[in-house]
């Protein structure tokens, strides 16, 4: 089974911080945030190899994962092993790329992997999206082994008047995962039987507060449909419209997910608070990163 990274877009949110570096190479404390994602996506035992979708002005990406023995034989030189140790098992991961020549938007991105996913499910993971505890993937694998295969994506709860900002979903709650049991409605771990998806409504109009959140168990289908997938929003090609599309279909199944459990780095607000949980957490940055908030 496939893990498909999307990291070809324009990180205009980001811009100029983004000019020369891509997002998704921004350091959150010391590693870069695709690495986070990477390491993710190989958790499940299902997976076997990750599809980075990387843009031809992205070199960095590629050549971060790719091992660079003269580096690490210096390193070793000045005995640094540690630091050695660190790029050599960079360069070691069981990561291929692909490339989209444009940004054409994230159904597009997805599709320009699809001969790596051989008519089998697949995950995707956004290129910027991090789960530090990596727990998401193998429940959403439970919920979809649990309804037939079938297609589920993480979705979190945001406050009421905060809809009108996400891609929403509609259906209803209908079980939850063996390690949250008993949970429902909005609670992390309930799980939904989806049936539509609404882009931003109006806060009077949203039929929940549940917002995908960059990752996604998709079925067969999904990539089927998404080869003839036409322009929506933004002139883009949608993933959302694909999955819309297989939700007439077939099973459609939604995890919630603490909102507090992955961290969108995607814009500079987003960045610093993934960068200020993390040092928290962190035993060797906690210190300097409170006496820095003290000071
Ligand atoms: P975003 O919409 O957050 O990324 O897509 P973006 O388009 O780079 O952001 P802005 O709006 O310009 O600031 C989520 C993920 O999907 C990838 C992005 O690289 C990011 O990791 N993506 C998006 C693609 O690979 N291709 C696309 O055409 C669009």
């Amino acid at each position: 089974m496939k893990s498909i990274i999307p990291a070809a877009g324009l990180g205009t949110r980001f811009l100029p911080g983004t000019k020369v570096t891509p997002k998704e190479m921004l350091p959150v404390l010391d590693k870069p945030v695709i690495q986070y994602v990477v390491e993710e996506a190989l958790a499940p035992a299902e997976v076997d190899e990750c599809i980075i979708v990387s843009s031809p002005s992205k070199p960095q990406i590629a050549s971060y994962f790719t091992r660079d023995p003269g580096l690490e034989d210096l390193l070793r030189s000045r005995g640094k092993d540690v630091y050695a140790d660190a790029i050599a098992e960079a360069g070691s991961v069981p990561v291929s790329f692909c490339y989209q020549s444009e940004p054409r938007g994230l159904g597009h991105a997805v599709r320009c992997a699809s001969f790596a996913t051989s008519g089998e499910p697949f995950f995707v993971l956004l290129g910027d999206y991090v789960v530090p505890d990596k727990k998401i993937l193998p429940r959403m694998k439970e919920v979809s082994d649990a309804h037939g295969g079938a297609s589920v994506i993480a979705v979190a709860a945001c406050p009421a008047d905060e809809v009108s900002r996400y891609g929403i979903i509609a259906g209803e709650p209908v079980g939850a995962v063996a390690d949250f049991p008993g949970a429902t409605g909005d609670e992390e771990g309930a799980v939904w039987r989806v049936t539509g998806m609404v882009e931003k409504p109006a806060a009077g109009d949203a039929p929940s507060r549940l917002f995908a959140v960059g990752r996604y168990l998709l079925s067969p289908r999904v990539m089927e449909l998404l080869s003839d997938q036409r322009p929506g929003a933004g002139n883009e090609i949608q993933l959302t419209d694909a999955m819309v599309r297989a939700m007439a279909e077939e099973e459609f199944y939604a995890l919630v997910i603490d909102v507090h459990e992955g961290y969108d780095t995607g814009t500079p607000a987003g960045w610093i608070a993934t960068n200020a949980r993390l040092a928290a957490a962190d035993p060797r940055f906690a210190a300097a990163f409170r006496e820095a908030m003290e000071a």
